[in-house]
């Protein structure tokens, strides 16, 4: 299949993303993101987002991610980006193909500080579910912060299993002597000891690290769609925010790995791809989302 674009290890397809994916080697990708149709019915200027019924989207999907898992590396990770409408059907659809172990997590992605027009509890978020193709081994990079923080290993209440006692600087830490418990593992408390990041305050036991604590709910600022911070609109109706990329592509792959995106719309993967020095594969059925896409690529390099 010929691409319609190739340069600088940036290529992208304007075809069906299923015919794109048979077409690709397996074992060959690091990171896999896409921000998949939501199935809401309506239609945008050059795509419609219609799938039927959640069940019949769930069959629309199948072959692509059954596809998607052959083209992932051993250690890659793979990012669907969806809402309300499909996300519990999608965890359904991803356990059955990549197995439960290898779900990581539901990230929640805060898309707009401005609702408030439906009653019911307006939707504010989106929805990301995180899988590995192997649950023993995956890239994983903590992101690092300028500051030092000091954050407690401990919780209150008695766990029997998290109750072991362990000796730290000279002092016996025992947090169920004060009817607390642990919250990591002996072996996990054994590598943050090694990395000389265990501190221990009052008897209770602190990690002090230089690592960004990221949770699941991803609620920042720059991480809200461009028209609730007010940026002006883009030439693409439906962008995902440059964050949300960075964050995933700093944290799951490497510098030279492939990155690739099946719904690539108005490019972002791209742009961050190609801006985090990663090569890319990227394919869009629209060949406007294509050609917004590529002027964006070549902006890059002005
Ligand atoms: C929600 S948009 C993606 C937006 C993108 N994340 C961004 O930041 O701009 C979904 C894209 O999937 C594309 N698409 C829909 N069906 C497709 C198919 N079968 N194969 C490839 N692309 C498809 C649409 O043309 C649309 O551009």
């Amino acid at each position: 299949m010929n691409p319609y674009y190739q340069q600088d290890e940036i290529t992208i397809y304007n075809n069906d993303n299923l015919e794109v994916l048979k077409n690709l080697p397996s074992n060959s990708i690091s990171l896999i993101y896409c921000d998949i149709l939501y199935n809401t019915g309506k239609k945008f200027d050059d795509y419609e987002d219609i799938l039927g019924e959640p069940k019949e989207a769930m069959e629309w999907y199948r072959p692509r991610f059954l596809e998607m898992k052959r083209t992932l590396k051993d250690d890659g990770s793979i990012f669907i980006h969806c809402n309300w409408r499909l996300d519990s059907y999608m965890k359904i659809l991803l356990d059955e193909i990549f197995g439960t172990d290898c779900f990581r997590n539901r990230i929640y992605r805060k898309h707009s500080d401005k609702r408030g027009f439906y009653s019911n509890f307006d939707s504010q978020v989106d929805i990301i579910l995180y899988y590995v193709k192997n649950s023993d081994s995956f890239i994983f990079h903590e992101l690092k912060n300028d500051q030092l923080k000091v954050i407690p290993l401990y919780e209150n209440g008695y766990v029997p299993e998290r109750s072991y006692t362990y000796k730290i600087d000279d002092t016996i830490v025992d947090p169920a002597s004060l009817n607390k418990h642990w919250l990591i593992t002996q072996s996990q408390l054994e590598k943050l000891v090694s990395k000389d990041e265990v501190v221990v305050v009052d008897s209770l036991p602190y990690r002090q690290t230089y690592t960004i604590p990221i949770g699941n709910l991803w609620a920042e600022d720059e991480m809200l769609d461009p028209y609730s911070r007010s940026v002006a609109a883009e030439s693409y109706d439906t962008p995902k925010p440059d964050a949300v990329l960075e964050r995933i592509i700093k944290m799951c792959s490497n510098e030279g790995d492939t990155v690739a995106d099946f719904f690539l719309g108005g490019g972002t993967t791209a742009v961050v791809t190609k801006r985090e020095n990663r090569k890319g594969i990227f394919c869009d059925i629209s060949k406007k989302a294509c050609d917004i896409t590529i002027q964006k690529l070549e902006n890059l390099d002005k």
